[in-house]
């Protein structure tokens, strides 16, 4: 009986070596090790046999079993660790990478031309003081008309120029909307700029029905044309440049009294009037709309314009931006062609 059981000891690790030379993959092994040292594997059932031997047998059996159990688990560990080297290494030579080679170049965005622009304007503005203010782009018929002195039978009251909802409400076709609702809730002094989106039902060469304005308004006791024209004066000469001349015409805006269009000399030809197709040899480029608030607006807000006075603006910032960086077509703005957006 003990013979026999020590022979089979002994024969384990012989077995165990031609399972292992077969073995093909890591699951191979796994079922190979529950052969040998499952519950009911090889070893086991050695052990099992043991309860029959003698009390003296039994120790020599079990030292010589322990002996055979140890050198099983450290083969078949050793058997395992090869067969992850060998996945590793084969991963490794297909995988191969070289560290010489170029990375790959991380591309950059950049800032939209018009939000360029607008940014150096709201810059030059807030330098001045004026506080940037915001307001609704869906607006009521009282804010973007009624306030601002615009009768009823306006034609910018025209559903060809407006856009209107369902609700009754519209898109603001101006950021002057937001003069009014700053000096309803607010008392002077009022010192603001608002930049937004404005729509208006017009689509051609020259207009998009969504564009960008820039708004501006200064109310305080004593405020004068001439704040208007000095403010305006700086603002031109630091976005076109110090050369750039100034010229204010007369015009017409229900909102202002008086009213006046702000030109400055062509920006492309120098007012040099040599076939420039800017300015058309005018060697004007008209650029904003601009006047002293009208009484009536005030008086619709609640000021009394026997005390307060003050002027406002409205300028197109893709007209700006078009001056400024020399572009010929409204509608590459919106195009979102890269080959154009990358060149500022
Ligand atoms: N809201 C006018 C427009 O859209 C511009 C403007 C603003 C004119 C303020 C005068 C004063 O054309």
């Amino acid at each position: 009986m003990k013979e026999s059981l020590l022979q089979a000891l002994d024969g384990l690790e012989t077995q165990l070596e031609e399972a292992l030379a077969q073995a093909q993959s890591e699951s191979d092994l796994l079922q190979i090790k529950g052969r040998f040292l499952g519950k009911k594997g090889e070893l086991a059932q050695v052990l099992s046999a043991m309860g029959r031997l003698s009390a003296e047998e039994r120790p020599q059996v079990g030292v010589k079993a322990n002996q055979v159990k140890e050198a099983l688990c450290s083969r078949l560990q050793s058997s395992l660790q090869g067969f992850q080297q060998k996945v590793l290494d084969q991963a490794l030579a297909s995988d191969h990478f070289d560290i010489t080679l170029p990375g790959v170049p991380v591309e950059f965005s950049s800032m939209h031309p018009l939000i360029q622009v607008l940014e150096e304007i709201n810059t030059l503005f807030r330098r001045l003081g004026f506080e940037v203010r915001y307001g609704p782009e869906i607006e009521d018929e009282y804010h973007n008309f009624e306030a601002l002195n615009i009768p009823e039978d306006h034609p910018a009251r025209d559903e060809q120029d407006t856009f209107y909802l369902k609700t009754g409400r519209l898109l603001r076709t101006h950021t002057s909307t937001v003069q009014i609702r700053v000096m309803e809730t607010e008392k002077p002094p009022i010192k603001m700029i608002a930049p937004g989106t404005v729509y208006r039902s017009d689509h051609d060469l020259t207009h998009s029905p969504m564009f960008h304005q820039v708004e501006g308004l200064w109310v305080d006791r004593g405020i004068h044309f001439g704040h208007l024209k000095g403010v305006l004066k700086l603002f031109v000469k630091s976005f076109f440049g110090s050369e750039t001349n100034l010229r204010f015409r007369a015009s017409y805006f229900p909102f202002t009294e008086p009213s006046a269009e702000l030109d400055v000399s062509c920006v492309f030809c120098h007012a040099k009037k040599s076939a420039c197709p800017v300015c058309k040899d005018t060697g004007w480029l008209e650029v904003l709309g601009c006047g002293m608030v009208d009484p009536n607006v005030f008086e619709k807000v609640g000021l009394d314009p026997q005390v307060y006075s003050g002027f406002a603006f409205g300028m197109g910032v893709e007209r700006m931006a078009m001056l400024k960086l020399g572009i010929p077509d409204l509608r590459l703005f919106f195009e979102n062609d890269l080959r154009f957006l990358k060149q500022f």
